[in-house]
């Protein structure tokens, strides 16, 4: 019987065979090891994010709540709803197209400017991280004159998130000193443009019902958490189209073809595998009994592979009409920087091929993706010429 531990190489590696011997085996799998049950099927995982009743996100231990404090992430009932109508404004899709406008396409040609000067290019540190964390700086009214410096801050509080043992010192760290950043570059943006979010974490009375430490925290949340999903997703889709030249060769010579591409990866190639509930009530899945404040991990990496969901779930067909992953999650948690986040990935791929000649990849074989929580290509070099913009 196969089992998951997310400390083995097996598992950071490749995975898929795991998930598949469980859906089919131990669809409800209790780990001993993680004190936790992990739900391989898609219908179950589906049913637990529908029933916030009886499948919280709220848990006082919840690693995310002891680096950032509360945020909507790790809150339900009332004062889940009143922060996220607070911040639903300012992702909404009605915001989207300026954004895409005045803030995406520019970083995005900013990024192939710096890098159309280079001979050769780390695909996934020189274009994939260096777009989000700009976008969502920009977005929130933050400069992102400061970005090495921030980043060497937010990396520790990453790894605290994947390994928190490890980082709790660092991490805790990291944050005092980025709260005490953020507060400072607020004060600056109050004084140019008040109506920024930035400049509400520094109102005396912010516009709206939510206080400054409610903005600040999860404002935290989404230039950590929300960035390295992005950047992943970005280098994913592009390990997936170079396994699968056949779709690069569409969709560089159609553009409309890049969206079906970029949705089939976070289907076939998530950048995070499971998402966390605690049972508030005695409960059961499939038959297996589920005591009150159980940890479930909702796998919803093995819900996207899950036969009796999809046809042929092992290929990536992005033209297929059953794609309805929940790689954005679903209910009420369901991802608040989504549209955002789907329309950087199709403008950064859309202007980084329109840009870029012949793509001569510097690496023998294809590099793994791979993590412990978030995974993607540590490194994917590759040689080419960029037209100007
Ligand atoms: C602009 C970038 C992003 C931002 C600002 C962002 C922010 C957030 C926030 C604040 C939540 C919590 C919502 C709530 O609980 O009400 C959330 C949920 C979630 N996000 Fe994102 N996110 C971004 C990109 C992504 C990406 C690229 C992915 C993966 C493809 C992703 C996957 C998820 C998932 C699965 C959830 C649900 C978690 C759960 O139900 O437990 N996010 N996101």
């Amino acid at each position: 019987m196969k089992i998951i531990d997310i400390d083995s190489h097996e598992f950071q590696t490749n995975p898929w065979p795991i998930y598949q011997h469980l859906r089919e085996n131990d669809p409800v799998h209790y780990s001993d090891k993680h004190k936790s049950y992990f739900l391989l099927k898609d219908s179950h995982i589906r049913k637990v994010l529908l029933d916030d009743k009886t499948f919280t996100v709220d848990h006082p231990f919840r690693m995310t709540k002891h680096v950032f404090g509360s945020t909507i992430l790790d809150m339900d009932g009332e004062s889940h709803h009143r922060i996220r109508r607070y911040f639903s404004d300012i992702f909404s899709a009605k915001k989207i197209d300026s954004y895409a406008n005045e803030i995406i396409k520019p970083v995005v040609n900013d990024v192939i400017d710096e890098l159309s000067k280079r001979s050769d290019f780390d695909f996934v540190n020189d274009f994939a991280f260096a777009i989000p964390t700009r976008v969502i700086l920009k977005v929130l009214g933050l400069p992102t004159d400061n970005l090495a410096w921030l980043r060497e801050r937010l990396l520790p509080i990453i790894l605290f998130i994947e390994q928190p043992k490890e980082y709790i010192t660092e991490a805790r760290k990291a944050m005092d000193e980025v709260i005490a950043y953020i507060l400072e570059v607020a004060s600056a943006e109050a004084v140019r443009n008040p109506n920024s979010v930035a400049a509400q974490i520094v109102a005396e009375e912010p516009n709206g019902n939510i206080t400054s430490q409610e903005i600040l925290r999860n404002i935290l949340l989404f230039i950590t958490a929300g960035t390295d999903t992005s950047i992943a997703t970005i280098c994913n889709t592009m390990i997936t189209l170079l396994k699968h030249p056949e779709v690069m060769e569409q969709v560089r010579a159609d553009d409309a073809k890049l969206r079906p591409a970029i949705q089939e990866t976070l289907r076939w190639e998530p950048p995070m595998h499971f998402t966390i509930r605690i049972v508030t009530a005695n409960t059961e899945l499939g038959g297996t009994p589920i005591p009150r404040n159980s940890i479930l991990q909702l796998v919803t990496a093995s819900s996207s592979r899950d036969e009796s969901k999809y046809e042929e779930p092992e290929l990536y067909k992005p033209f297929r009409n059953d794609n309805d992953n929940l790689a954005f999650g679903l209910g009420r948690h369901k991802c608040i920087g989504m549209f955002l986040a789907e329309r950087e990935f199709y403008e950064a791929f859309q202007i980084f091929f329109d840009r870029i000649g012949e793509i001569e990849l510097l690496h023998d074989e294809l590099p793994i993706v791979e993590g412990r929580i978030l995974r993607f290509p540590r490194q994917l070099r590759m040689k080419s010429n960029f037209s100007g913009s």
